[in-house]
């Protein structure tokens, strides 16, 4: 039995000790909610009312490195940083740990703005890693609730995916308003245009310019539908390639042949060398055909529909589906085989091959799409081979057809050759 303050605490009872209410206790922290430093100036807390580490024999051992640790940041922060949250009046949550239930999405800027921005790459060249990172992990949860049912209630993939949207949105409004700043105040000079540049500078024929909103769903869209998909087919077709070996040797062979030929004076790969990769190239397709990422496109038949001795009445909704097509034994004899070679003398019947659909919204990614996998595959088979952690790991189907575990997988130098 304890005694403490007037009460008993028998023995083996738990004891929470809550040390948020020390901390927001009015008479030893007056205004307790405010955040003010100065609160400290003539401040030395009494025993046991300032316990961010805790108290007695298990008094945190790593409170004087967290200090140091925290000072070091501050310090680089304060001295060439500013951030801007994207939503600063986000509610917060509380378990495991106190924070902003947007996981505090910002933008962190160089305080001592460089003069002029060059902006010779890509949309995005100029944004810090911060933005990035909040861009790829708004993605991914986008990216679960795109196919999932349409529930918007707390909890569910779809309500989840709109939230993401919704920051989303607010991270592409920073870099729109950014940019148009940067033009109007004269302090940009772009060596090449870059995406944002032909966005803001697009007139339509009566000479009307995008909005801010338009420009935001341009981006939003192409950055979803060329990131996934580039990069679920690149996995995929490592995974394929690793898992046979003769199809591994004849492309590696293939790229150490196109190497042999390279004049040692050119650095990287060509346009010329790409188009001589004939057999990556049925590496490829043979990839789009047995993964088909884009599984199933939404159609609705605008009038009434004769296909194939079907009906389709104006205003039903149609899914095509993809992989039914890719998975046909008629048109690919044991379709579920990963074999290049049936590439060979094989030129696909009209609407038999569709990895990037068909039609009006035909893919306008599908040749950067098959060059970057090709970019990529070329480095891979000339230096590195993979060793999957779980081999024979079953897949999941949705929102994309990827292995359960992730892909986890090592990645080791094999050093045949420089690419
Ligand atoms: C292996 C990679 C890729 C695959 C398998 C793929 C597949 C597809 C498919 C099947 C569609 C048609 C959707 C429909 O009919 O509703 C589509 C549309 C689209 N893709 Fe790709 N894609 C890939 C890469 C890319 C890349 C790299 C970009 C851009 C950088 C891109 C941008 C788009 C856009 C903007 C659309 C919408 C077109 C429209 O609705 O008019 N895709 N993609």
């Amino acid at each position: 039995m304890a005694s403490i303050s007037g009460y008993s605490i028998p023995k083996g009872w738990k004891v929470l000790v809550w040390f948020r209410s020390i901390h927001y206790d009015s008479e030893l922290y007056p205004n307790p909610m405010e955040f003010n430093p100065s609160r400290w100036d003539n401040l030395t807390p009494k025993a046991l009312s300032f316990l961010p580490f805790g108290a007695g024999s298990h008094l945190c051992p790593g409170n004087d490195l967290a200090k140091l640790e925290i000072a070091i940041f501050l310090h680089h922060f304060l001295l060439n940083y500013k951030m801007e949250r994207a939503n600063a009046g986000c509610p917060l949550m509380y378990l495991p740990h106190t924070r902003p239930k947007d996981n505090c999405v910002a933008k962190i800027k160089k305080s001592q703005e460089p003069r002029g921005v060059s902006a010779d790459q890509q949309l995005a060249s100029s944004e810090s890693e911060s933005v990035m990172e909040a861009l790829e992990r708004e993605y991914t949860v986008l990216n679960y609730g795109v196919r999932a049912m349409a529930i918007n209630l707390p909890g569910f993939a779809y309500h989840k995916a709109l939230k993401a949207r919704k920051n989303l949105v607010a991270i592409f409004q920073s870099i729109v308003d950014d940019r148009r700043a940067q033009r109007k105040a004269g302090n940009y000079y772009a060596k090449k245009k870059d995406m944002m540049d032909a966005l803001l500078d697009v007139e339509e024929d009566d000479g009307r310019k995008l909005t801010d909103e338009e420009i935001i769903d341009v981006l939003l869209m192409y950055l979803n539908a060329g990131h996934e998909s580039s990069g679920h087919t690149i996995m995929w077709a490592t995974v394929f390639l690793q898992a046979n070996p003769e199809a591994f040797q004849r492309a590696k062979a293939e790229q150490e042949e196109i190497l042999k030929r390279r004049p040692p004076t050119q650095k990287g790969m060509t346009l010329k060398e790409y188009r001589e990769m004939d057999y990556l190239s049925k590496v490829i397709d043979e990839t789009l055909r047995v993964i088909t990422f884009s599984l199933t496109v939404f159609r609705e038949a605008k009038k009434d529909v004769k296909i194939n001795g079907y009906s389709i009445p104006k205003g039903w909704k149609v899914l095509v589906w993809f992989r039914s097509i890719h998975y046909d034994s008629e048109l690919y004899p044991n379709p579920m085989e990963f074999n290049p070679s049936r590439w060979d003398n094989l030129t696909p019947k009209a609407l038999s091959f569709l990895p990037f659909g068909a039609g009006s919204h035909l893919c306008p990614g599908n040749d950067l799409a098959k060059l970057e996998i090709a970019i990529f595959l070329h480095h891979f088979l000339l230096n590195y081979k993979m060793e999957r952690a779980n081999a024979g790991c079953p897949l999941m189907y949705l929102p994309h057809t990827r292995p359960k575990d992730n892909c986890v997988a090592k990645i080791k130098k094999c050093g045949s050759a420089k690419a």
